[in-house]
């Protein structure tokens, strides 16, 4: 993809958020968008906001963890533009607390919206791009898709390590089909995130402890910076795409462990390891 300009691009979870930023970030280059989401007031909000730039959109209500609603979001989408060159797997929410507590549903409700969410999408909208050797996936992880930054939400870095591995296997297997893949991992950006949170597992008076600290606020980011972040990733076919740079640091301090665990493996192996995988980015 040379430049957004009459592309269509599809963003899940796309009313709120970093949806909407990536939404507006890419309508302002020219591209027509179609957004998926539950929020039916700020679907409406964010279609104006893009018709006010002067480019086209369609909002659906779709809840991504249903098969037939984002089959049917697609089928609505190709009704209107015809054909989808950029898919956004954006949609998702969060699950707080003691690992060893969180009941089963908060589980499985992460892991369908999370995860499944993304292998709904790519589904439903990857076969066309394949069968015409050209298109691009953003999948949005977090950088809790490779750092496990808090011991308070467990079933949501468990769902974003699950979404960088399946983005990393996709872009492996989509290459040589000509169809792109990005794994978006951000660090704390300003959204609505917390409205759909569920807390499982904790008591309610200790409801306040478990949520963001406000000095970790400090370092949030615009759902818009995002936005533009994503389309310039996108045009460059970045693989991972991070936000904030202080992550990068810690993510390198907390790499440590495994390189010290893998130094000791190397270091008992008797042959010297064969090193035939490439980097994916
Ligand atoms: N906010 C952050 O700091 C942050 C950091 C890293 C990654 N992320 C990820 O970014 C993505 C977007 O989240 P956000 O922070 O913009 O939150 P947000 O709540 O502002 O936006 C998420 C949108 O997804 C929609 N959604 C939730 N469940 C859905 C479903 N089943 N079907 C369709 N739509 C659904 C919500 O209605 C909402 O509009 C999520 O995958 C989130 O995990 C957020």
């Amino acid at each position: 993809m040379k430049s957004f300009e009459n592309q269509v691009a599809v963003v899940t979870g796309g009313a709120s958020g970093i949806g909407r930023g990536i939404a507006l970030a890419l309508a302002g280059r020219g591209a027509h968008v179609a957004l998926a989401d539950l929020h039916e007031a700020r679907l409406a909000e964010t279609v104006a906001a893009i018709e006010a730039l002067g480019g086209k959109a369609l909002g659906l209500r779709c809840d991504v963890t249903s098969d037939a609603e984002v089959e049917g979001f697609r089928d609505a989408t190709l009704a209107r533009f015809g054909r989808v060159d950029l898919l956004c797997n954006n949609a998702g929410v969060s699950v707080l607390g003691p690992c060893e507590r969180v009941e089963m549903a908060d589980w499985q409700w992460i892991l369908d919206v999370n995860v499944l969410g993304l292998v709904r999408g790519v589904r439903a909208f990857v076969p066309a791009m394949v069968e015409r050797g050209a298109g691009h996936v953003v999948n949005t992880a977090s950088v809790a898709g490779i750092w496990a930054y808090s011991w308070d939400a467990g079933p949501y870095i468990t769902s974003k390590f699950a979404a960088y591995g399946y983005s990393e296997v996709l872009a492996r297997s989509l290459r040589p089909h000509g169809v792109g893949v990005s794994v978006l991992c951000p660090g704390l950006v300003s959204t609505n995130l917390g409205e759909t949170a569920r807390f499982s597992g904790v008591p309610a008076e200790r409801r306040a402890e478990w949520l963001y600290f406000p000095e970790e606020m400090r370092d949030a980011i615009a759902p818009e910076a995002v936005g533009e972040i994503v389309a310039e990733a996108v045009l460059k076919k970045q693989f991972a795409i991070f936000t904030h740079a202080h992550d990068a640091e810690r993510f390198r301090t907390w790499r440590l462990d495994i390189e010290r665990s893998l130094d000791d493996v190397i270091a008992a192996s008797p042959k010297p390891p064969r090193l035939d995988r490439p980097p994916v980015g």
